[in-house]
């Protein structure tokens, strides 16, 4: 037997158990799983070779994604460089963001105008045409690998676009591919379900079935109506998914992006969301890429509540995702923003300080969707915070609509039923940037670059990959173009998702200007992050309690290395007695500091390291 069936059939018999009861519990189909493994083996074989050796290095070394020099950075490929060749050719000034994990936003071929900022795959094996093509995606993948980069990019499994050949064929009424979504020629289940399951978009899309008036059926769209539900009840769904998931990983990915994992199972009389079966399916996908392309990360986007987003990662010995979203830290975060408040942000820090170290974050303060406001009500509640009441304040503090706010943008998804509403805008424009430019208010926009550098440093310091969001390392406030565009204007998402700005990167060397202060700011702390060893993915790392309500105190050690990082989320300057002993110097300047009396003015920050 070749060295290559060698490989390939040792990691198979590791799993093969496991993942064949797995599959039998779900499917018990011998014929569908026999026919699995073997097309497992042709994406094997079909792996370019240096990619195979990706793979052995990385099975030498699984925690590489966990090094301190990890920085990711999410765009548009449009919006950031035209097409794929565009970004090929910005990876320098990727580079000089510090950036070694680029996250490609959707970019798989999706009908203009039914896309959902290209979630609504059409054709999972064709790049969107005026983006480029797959070989240039491949070319990409090449490309970084050879600067030591890695790319990601999403795998939308829990729907297809009803563009997409299955949905055009279950459309004209074929059985074999109404089988592959959920059908149903009268409301009697749909009522049924609408009975039990939430809605995701419940302005911009309301409900969870679609009347297809042609075939007089009913179709099921969690999300919007043309991206119709798969059903992963049917195996053959599973299979050709699976395959699609290799086909991608083949291209170079190295991480990929579980989109919308929770909603893949569906049963009545539930919420359709995070069943078991779910956990069985990630964990089955977890199996068939380490057979085959063990050098890819699953990321798991789970925007859940706490205590169902772990459960994502598995266990020790059968684990799911490799990396998860530290959603709830994020939305607590602008919650802190917002209050000038930290007991919350405390507490769920402390929450997840305490989880295993393994179980590795992805921390960001913006991405490309809203941020909903799904926060620990019932503490808040202890401090007189009552839910719909304390999210109507979030949003019109964010709205800029509050006495003493300095933050723009809009609100999404407006729910007037249950009075609830999600936000969206740029990091820049939450912290005030977007108003004091707009004001010509110099100490103003200080104030606020202050701000949105302040939230830059205590992101980084948290445990885990932290994730930039391309924009905001120049500062790049809110684009209402949107409003003017005939598909995009209902969506508010799109506020911060408006196209790159190249003027403000070229001024980022240029201290005299905004974007260039907040670009040599963060550059200097990707630096840091990169050489301090209390960096690494392993070491400890917790809150210290400061009377100061306002203040937030981490801490984090490795080895004979402590770093102590001070937060002023309040408007005013402080003084802070931090209760640590030794001589601890400012990691951003080299000064001493006296840790008992460190003075940072409103929203400032400092990160010290004991000498
Ligand atoms: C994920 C994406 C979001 C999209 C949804 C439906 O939540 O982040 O942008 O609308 O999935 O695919």
């Amino acid at each position: 037997m070749s060295k290559m069936n060698d490989t390939f059939q040792k990691r198979m018999e590791h799993h093969h158990d496991e993942l064949r009861w797995l599959y039998m519990e779900l499917y018990g189909n011998d014929g569908m799983f026999a026919e699995l493994c073997d097309q497992m083996y042709e994406y094997y074989k079909e792996r370019d070779q240096k990619l195979r050796e990706r793979d052995e290095e990385r099975e030498k070394n699984p925690e590489w994604f966990k090094q301190k020099n990890m920085l990711g950075m999410m765009l548009y490929i449009d919006n950031f460089a035209g097409n794929l060749k565009g970004v090929q050719e910005k990876l320098p000034y990727l580079e000089s963001c510090n950036v070694n994990c680029i996250h490609l936003m959707p970019f798989l071929d999706t009908p203009e105008g039914r896309s959902d900022g290209g979630y609504a795959v059409a054709d999972f094996r064709k790049v969107r045409p005026d983006l480029g093509t797959m070989e240039d995606l491949a070319e990409l993948a090449k490309q970084c690998h050879e600067k030591d980069m890695n790319l990601c990019m999403d795998f939308v499994m829990n729907h297809t676009s009803e563009d997409h050949e299955w949905a055009v064929r279950a459309r004209k009424g074929e059985g074999e591919y109404m089988s592959r979504y959920f059908f149903y020629d009268n409301y009697d289940i749909p009522a049924q379900y609408e009975a039990t399951v939430p809605q995701v978009f419940p302005t911009t899309a309301p409900g969870n079935f679609t009347y297809l008036p042609e075939i007089g059926h009913h179709v099921m769209t969690s999300f919007y109506p043309y991206q119709w539900d798969l059903n992963y009840r049917n195996p053959r769904v599973f299979n050709e998914m699976m395959y699609n998931f290799l086909y991608l990983a083949n291209q170079g990915m190295d991480i990929i992006r579980i989109d919308a994992v929770p909603y893949i199972w569906k049963e009545l009389g539930t919420q359709c969301r995070n069943l078991p079966q779910v956990h069985t399916i990630v964990r089955m996908m977890r199996m068939i890429s380490e057979i085959v392309c063990p050098s890819v990360v699953l990321l798991g986007e789970v925007v859940m509540e706490p205590e169902k987003v772990v459960p994502y990662f598995g266990t020790v010995e059968k684990p799911e995702c490799h990396m998860l979203y530290n959603v709830t830290t994020m939305a607590t975060t602008w919650h802190t923003v917002a209050t000038r408040d930290v007991r919350l942000l405390k507490n769920q820090m402390n929450i997840v300080n305490r989880l295993p170290k393994k179980y590795t974050f992805l921390n960001y303060l913006r991405c490309h969707d809203d941020i909903g406001w799904g926060l620990d009500y019932n503490l808040l509640k202890c401090w007189g915070m009552e839910e719909v009441a304390h999210k109507r304040y979030l949003n019109d503090y964010f709205a800029g609509r509050v006495e003493g706010s300095v933050s723009r943008g809009e609100l999404y998804n407006e729910d007037l039923v249950l009075g609830d509403a999600r936000f969206c805008a740029t990091t820049a424009s939450m912290c005030g940037i977007e108003s004091a430019g707009f004001e010509q208010d110099a100490e103003k926009m200080e104030h606020a670059i202050r701000a949105d550098v302040m939230l830059h440093a205590y992101m980084l310091m948290q445990t885990g990959i932290p994730m930039l969001y391309s924009g905001d390392e120049v500062g790049q406030v809110n684009d209402y173009s949107y409003k003017e565009h005939p598909t995009k204007w209902e969506d508010s998402r799109y506020v911060h998702r408006g196209a790159f700005n190249w003027k403000l990167a070229e001024d980022k060397e240029n201290d005299d200007t905004v974007s260039g202060k907040i670009f040599q700011s963060l550059n200097r702390l990707e630096q840091i992050r990169r050489q301090e060893k209390v960096f690494d993915g392993d070491a400890d790392s917790w809150i210290i309690d400061l009377p100061d309500i306002s203040v937030l105190c981490i801490a984090r050690d490795k080895e004979d290395d402590r770093m102590v990082g001070v937060f002023n989320f309040g408007d005013w300057e402080k003084e802070i007695d931090v209760p640590e002993v030794g001589d601890f110097r400012n990691l951003m300047d080299g000064q001493l500091m006296d840790i008992h009396k460190v003075k940072l003015p409103g929203h400032g920050f400092v990160w010290l390291k004991r000498m």
